[in-house]
C-alpha cells in the first residue's frame, strides 16, 4: 500500500468533463434522487420509445428483482451503430490491428453499418431470431464485434465464449443456454501461432450438437466443413442484402449472456439487458475515460471476457468513439509491441491489465522508452489489484510521469466500472480503485454483516442497484439470489475483501471466496479441481491461488493419487496437460504437490485456509489445526511444498 497522493493535474481538470465539485454534486444526487439522476442520463442513447419509469428494484432476499427504464424501448446496434452515421459516417468506428505488424485495417461508421447489416442478414438466413441464443467463439477480428452487433439487432442473445476456453468448456456452455447457432473462424492467430477455432466447434458440437455453425474466413488454414451445418460466413454475406431493420427490443430484453466462474458449481451465465446496461457502459466510457471526440481509445481485453463487451463494442461504439481492437499478445513479436503499436495509430487512452503490466516492466524499460507514446493521454488498469510497484512503473515509464491512471474496479456481474478515479476529479492514490461511480453505494460489513464505518477493512457489498447490473444467471434466478443475495441479506454481496481509508478510498484487497484470479482471468478452485479428479489416476485434489509475480494469483493444486499410483514429475506434466484440455490453458495449475493426504475436519471438509497458507510459503501461522481428523498430515504437506522462498 502506497500513501503517496497523484493530485489531479491543472491540464487535466481544465478539460476533463468532471471536476471534482461536479462530481461531488452528482454522486449526491445519483444516491439521493436516482429517479432523477437516471431518468435525465438515460437519454444518452437513443430510445424509439421513450421510458416513463426509471428505476424498479429490489433487493429484497425473498424477491430480488431488477428493472431499470422498463416500459421504454431501443436497439442497442443502432445506438452502436446507425445513430452516428450522419454525423461520423466516414470516422473510424475500430481500428483493427492484426497479430502480424504489418498488417491492419480501419472500418468506419459507414463501414460496420454495412457489415452489421450483412452479418444480421446471415444469422437470419441461418434461422436466428429474435430470443434465441448465438455463441460466439472468435479470435480478435472485427467480425467479432460485428456478430455481436448483428445479434444485438435483430434481437438474438449473444454468449460469447473466450478463444482460449477448450472443446468440453464451450460444448458445457452452448448446452447451457441451449444455442443452436455458433459463429466461428476457421482458426485464430496470436503471437504467430494457429489457434484452431474451427476444429473445437467441431469437437464442442459432438457433445453439444447445434443445427448451424457459421465460419469466418480468417487463416485460410485446412478445416472440415459438415455438409447442411457448416457455413462459410463470406460466401453467404454476399448472397444477402446490406440493410436489415433493427428491431425495437424492450430495455428489459436480454442483451447476452456471458459465462463467468464462482465458488461453486459451474459457471453461471450471467445474464445482462439492454436499456440500462447500454447505458451504463457509455456513460462510464466516456467519464471514467474523459472520452473526447477523435480520440483513439485502446482496451487490450479479449472480447471473450466483460471488459471486452463494455469497454472494446458496447460502451465506445454507443458514444460514437474510435475504438481499437488488438488480435495478438503484448510481447509478439517484442516486448514493446503495445507501445509500437500506440504510436503507429496515436493512441490517446490506454486501458489494460495490472498483469500486462508486470510482464512488460519484467523486460525491461528501453523497449517502452524507444517508443515515443506522446499520443498517451490516460492510462487505465483493470482485472485485479495492481500493485504500486506496477502502478509506479505504469506512471512513470509508460506515461512518463504525465498521464492520470483510472484504476478501475468492476465485475462480469456489474455490467461497467463500479469504483474509479475520475481523471479531472479524483486525486491518485497508487493502489486504490479510490472513490464510487455515480448511482454506486458501496459498503464494507464485517463477517457478521454489519456495517463498518469511517476507515476499515472487510468485505465489499453494494447496497443499491445501478442500471448496468446483471438481472440474473441464465435459467436460474434462484442461484442468482443465493450467489449474491444470501451471504448478506439485502446487499449484493461482491466476493471481494476491500479496505476504506480515512479519505473515503476503496482498496480492493482480493476475492474472499473460492475464485482465483489468474492474470486477470476469474477461474473457480472447484472447476479445475473438478478437471483433476476426472483424471483417471487422481483419486482427490484441492486448489488454492498463491502469490505470483507475474499472474497476480499463481494456481496451486495439491492432488492425492490413487492407490497405487506413482507420484512422477511425468505424471505432474500429464495432469496440467490433462487440466488444459479439459478446461483451457488458462487454467493450467503453476505448481502440483502430490499429498497423500488432505487436512480435513472431522467431518470431512477440507480446511483450505491451511492449504492456501502452505502454497504461500508462510506455515509459521497456521492457526488452530486441533480440529483436524489427522492434524499429521500437515508437516507431510509442509515438508513437501513446492512454493518455498
Ligand atoms: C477483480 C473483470 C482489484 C475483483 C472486470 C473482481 C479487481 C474480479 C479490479 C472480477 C481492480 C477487477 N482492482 N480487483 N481494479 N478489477 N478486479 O468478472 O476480484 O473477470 O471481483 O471482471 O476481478 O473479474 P471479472
Amino acid at each position: 500500500m502506497s500513501d503517496t497522493v497523484f493530485p489531479v493535474p491543472a491540464e487535466v481538470a481544465a478539460r476533463a468533463h468532471i471536476v471534482d465539485a461536479q462530481y461531488q454534486e452528482m454522486y449526491r444526487r445519483s444516491v439521493e434522487d436516482p429517479d432523477g439522476f437516471w431518468g435525465e442520463h438515460g437519454k444518452r442513447i437513443d430510445w424509439i420509445k421513450p421510458y416513463t419509469r426509471v428505476k424498479n428494484t429490489s433487493f429484497d432476499y425473498h424477491n430480488v428483482s431488477i428493472k431499470w427504464f422498463e416500459d421504454g424501448t431501443l436497439n442497442v446496434s443502432a445506438n452502436c451503430v446507425d445513430r452516428h452515421l450522419e454525423k461520423r459516417g466516414d470516422k473510424p468506428a475500430i481500428i483493427w490491428e492484426g497479430d502480424d505488424p504489418n498488417e491492419h485495417k480501419v472500418i468506419t461508421y459507414n463501414d460496420l453499418h454495412r457489415e452489421v447489416n450483412k452479418f444480421a442478414n446471415v444469422l437470419h438466413g441461418q434461422g436466428v431470431k429474435k430470443g434465441d441464443r448465438v455463441t460466439i467463439y472468435m479470435p480478435m477480428i472485427p467480425e467479432a464485434a460485428y456478430a455481436m452487433l448483428a445479434c444485438a439487432r435483430i434481437g438474438a442473445i449473444h454468449s460469447v465464449v473466450f478463444g482460449g476456453f477448450s472443446p468440453d468448456s464451450l460444448a458445457q456452455r452452448i448446452e447451457d443456454c441451449k444455442s443452436e447457432c455458433v459463429i466461428t473462424a476457421d482458426e485464430g492467430l496470436r503471437g504467430g501461432r494457429k489457434v484452431p477455432l474451427k476444429s473445437n466447434v467441431d469437437k464442442a458440437a459432438e457433445k453439444a450438437p447445434v443445427k448451424s455453425v457459421v465460419v469466418v474466413r480468417r487463416t485460410g488454414g485446412d478445416i472440415a466443413m459438415r455438409e447442411g451445418r457448416d457455413v462459410w460466413y463470406h460466401e453467404e454475406a454476399d448472397r444477402v442484402s446490406d440493410h436489415c431493420r433493427p428491431v425495437e427490443m424492450n430495455a428489459e430484453d436480454p442483451l447476452f449472456i456471458l459465462y463467468t466462474s464462482g465458488s461453486t458449481g459451474k459457471p453461471k451465465g450471467v445474464m445482462h439487458t439492454s436499456g440500462g446496461y447500454l447505458v451504463y457502459a457509455s456513460m462510464t466510457h466516456e467519464y471514467v475515460f474523459d472520452y473526447h471526440e477523435g480520440e483513439i481509445y485502446w482496451c487490450t481485453a479479449d472480447v471473450g471476457w466483460v471488459t471486452g463487451h463494455s469497454y472494446i463494442v458496447y460502451g465506445p461504439l454507443a458514444n460514437g468513439a474510435t475504438t481499437l481492437m488488438f488480435e495478438g499478445v503484448p510481447t509478439y513479436p517484442g516486448p514493446g509491441r503495445f507501445w509500437e503499436v500506440c504510436d503507429k495509430h496515436d493512441v490517446n487512452i490506454f486501458y489494460t491489465a495490472p498483469t500486462a503490466i508486470r510482464a512488460l516492466m519484467g523486460a525491461g524499460d528501453e523497449h517502452v522508452t524507444q517508443t515515443s507514446r506522446k499520443s498517451l493521454r490516460l492510462l487505465g488498469s483493470v482485472g485485479e489489484p495492481i500493485n504500486p510497484e506496477a502502478w509506479t512503473w505504469y506512471y512513470n515509464v509508460v506515461g512518463d510521469g504525465r498521464c492520470p491512471i483510472v484504476d478501475t474496479w468492476w465485475q462480469t456481474e456489474t455490467g461497467g466500472i463500479l469504483i474509479t478515479p475520475l481523471p479531472g476529479a479524483t486525486d491518485l492514490k497508487p493502489g486504490s480503485a479510490t472513490r464510487p461511480f455515480f448511482g454506486v453505494q458501496p459498503a464494507i460489513v464485517d463477517s457478521e454483516g454489519k456495517f463498518l464505518e469511517g476507515a476499515s477493512e472487510g468485505n465489499l457489498v453494494i447496497t443499491d442497484s445501478w442500471p448496468g447490473q446483471m438481472r440474473t444467471v441464465y435459467g436460474d434466478h434462484e442461484r442468482f439470489i443465493q450467489t449474491y443475495f444470501a451471504t448478506y441479506k439485502g446487499q449484493y454481496f461482491t466476493g471481494d475483501g476491500c479496505r476504506r481509508d480515512e479519505d473515503g478510498y476503496y482498496w480492493i484487497t482480493g476475492r474472499v471466496d473460492d475464485v482465483i484470479n489468474v492474470s486477470g482471468h476469474r477461474m473457480g478452485t472447484a472447476e479445475v479441481e473438478s478437471a483433476l479428479v476426472a483424471h483417471p489416476k487422481v483419486s482427490e485434489a484441492a486448489v488454492v491461488g498463491y502469490p505470483h509475480d507475474i499472474k497476480g494469483q499463481g494456481i496451486y493444486a495439491y492432488v492425492t493419487l490413487m492407490e497405487g499410483q506413482e507420484p512422477t514429475d511425468e505424471l505432474k506434466k500429464e495432469l496440467v496437460r490433462h487440466v488444459r484440455n479439459e478446461i483451457g490453458p488458462i487454467a493450467s495449475p503453476d505448481l502440483i504437490q502430490f499429498a497423500p493426504g488432505l487436512p480435513k475436519t472431522r467431518s470431512g471438509k477440507i480446511m483450505r485456509r491451511i492449504l492456501r497458507k502452505i502454497a504461500e510459503d508462510s506455515f509459521d501461522s497456521l492457526g488452530d489445526t486441533s480440529t483436524l481428523a489427522d492434524p499429521t498430515v500437515v508437516d507431510d504437506l509442509i515438508d513437501n511444498r513446492q512454493n518455498r522462498a
